[in-house]
Order: C-alpha cells, then sequence, then structure tokens
C-alpha cells in the first residue's frame, strides 16, 4: 500500500491561501503516495475544485458528534462526505487541549463518520509530562478505547495518527524509532479493542515535525503507513517535497 500523506492546514492558511497551494500541489505529478488535504471547513469546496482530476483526496479537519440536529455552528459528516471528503481528523490534541473535547465526544464523532461513509483519522498522542511520567501507554489504550466494539463496512478504513503532542509543531519530532514502538502498541491495541478485522485495516500515521528531511526515516519502520502533517504542509514546495520524499524510499 502507497504510503498516506496528511496535509492539516489547521487554521494557519487563509482560504486564498488554501486554494493556491491546493492548486500548486495539484499540478506537479504525484507518485507512490496518497496525498490528502484538509483544509478548513471555509475552504472545503474551492480546494476541492482546485484538485479536481487529480490523485489528491480531501479531509476536513474536524465534525460533528451527531449527524443531524439542532446543533448551532457544528459540521455534519453526511455533508462533508457530500462536498468531497473521504477523511475526517478526529481529536487532534489541539481540540482535546485547547477546545475541552473528551473521549467520550470523540467516540461519538468517530462513529458519526464511519456512519458518513468516511475514514476517521483518529488522533492520539501523550504530552511531555505523560511521557516523562512513563505514561505513555496507558494514555493511548485510554485514548484507542473509542475504537472498542467499532466496525467497518465494506472497504471501509481506519486511520490512527499516532501523535505525540510534545513533538506537535516544535520542530523536535520523535526519534523514528520511538515512534515505531508506538505504532506497533497502537496496532496492538486495536487488534483489541476492535478485534483483528479492524486491525489488519487500520494504518497508523506518524504527526509531529514532520519534514521533507525526515519523512523517508519515519517510512522506513515498521507500521509506519504515512504522516501527519502540519507546518511543512502549509507551503506548496514543502509538501512536494515529503510527498517526492515519501515515493522515493518505497521504492528503494
Ligand atoms: P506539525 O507538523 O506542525 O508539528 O503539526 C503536526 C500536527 O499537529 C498535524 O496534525
Amino acid at each position: 500500500m502507497l504510503p498516506l500523506i496528511v496535509a492539516n492546514w489547521k487554521m494557519q492558511l487563509s482560504d486564498a491561501d488554501a486554494v493556491t497551494v491546493a492548486g500548486e500541489v495539484a499540478g506537479s505529478p504525484i507518485a507512490d503516495a496518497e496525498l490528502v488535504l484538509c483544509p478548513s471547513f471555509t475552504a472545503l469546496s474551492r480546494v476541492a475544485e482546485a484538485v479536481r482530476g487529480s490523485a489528491i483526496a480531501l479531509g476536513a479537519q474536524d465534525c460533528a458528534a451527531d449527524t443531524r440536529g439542532a446543533l448551532t455552528g457544528e459540521v455534519s459528516s453526511e455533508d462533508l462526505r457530500a462536498l468531497g471528503c473521504r477523511y475526517v481528523l478526529v481529536g487532534h490534541s489541539e481540540r482535546r487541549q485547547r477546545l475541552g473535547e473528551t473521549d467520550a465526544m470523540i467516540g461519538k464523532k468517530l462513529r458519526a463518520t464511519t456512519a458518513a461513509g468516511l475514514c476517521p483519522i483518529l488522533c492520539v498522542g501523550e504530552s511531555f509530562e505523560e511521557r516523562t511520567e512513563g505514561k505513555r501507554e496507558a494514555i493511548l489504550t485510554r485514548q484507542l478505547d473509542v475504537l472498542r466494539g467499532l466496525s467497518l463496512v465494506g472497504t471501509q478504513q481506519l486511520c490512527v495518527a499516532y501523535e505525540p503532542v510534545w513533538a506537535i509543531g516544535t520542530g523536535h519530532a520523535a526519534a523514528p524509532s520511538d515512534a515505531a514502538q508506538a505504532h506497533a502498541f497502537i496496532v496492538d491495541t486495536v487488534r483489541e479493542v476492535a478485534g483483528a478485522a479492524v486491525a489488519d485495516r487500520v494504518r497508523v500515521l506518524y504527526g509531529g515535525s514532520v519534514s521533507p528531511e525526515n519523512v523517508a526515516a519515519f517510512l522506513a519502520e515498521q507500521h509506519v503507513a504515512g504522516v501527519l502533517v502540519g507546518t511543512a504542509s502549509q507551503s506548496a514546495a514543502r509538501l512536494r517535497a515529503i510527498v517526492a520524499a515519501a515515493g522515493r524510499d518505497r521504492r528503494i
């Protein structure tokens, strides 16, 4: 399977800049990697237009916990699918930490996503304090429990992004071998809570200060099926360099 490169533009790009970057990336060939762009909600339809005809897929950064209802300001996973999204980030650490998202909310969002036929990218990862206290596995176990009893229909997939909070936006990526250990633990835990059928289909991505310089080292590790990229994905040149490096790595 080709490595999956997911660009999370957060709230960093204006809609106009998002469309420009998407158009620039879509204009160059993408071989040997799958690329997903996650702009903000307001840019989704224009970015969808900018990448039409290319192999680039579209993702959203969040969705509502319910598919319909009296939920002012929320965005339904069904509407995201209708807009052309195939992926949705669920439970990003910025939403957990700054917007108070709980595991219960994240579990509901995950199910709203799969119910709409989208592929959730469940974000998990420990903080610096949790890591230094030796709690990484306990935190991952708790965060992955939202997958308990999950079943996937047809060819539906599940992604889990391991994003250690201390590596996000800091320029200090995890060591690839250290991330690989977490990924192996994630696959085992998914098997335990959601069963072999889901675990066999899960793609575990690494996120946290991924760059054109380090992406190949992550993708060379077992159980690293792709990367979730913030800062380095916000420039077309850097994003193209990441995609090129990911493809090169797989050809070796
Ligand atoms: P950075 O690549 O800026 O560290 O962000 C990672 C991230 O949060 C992607 O979701």
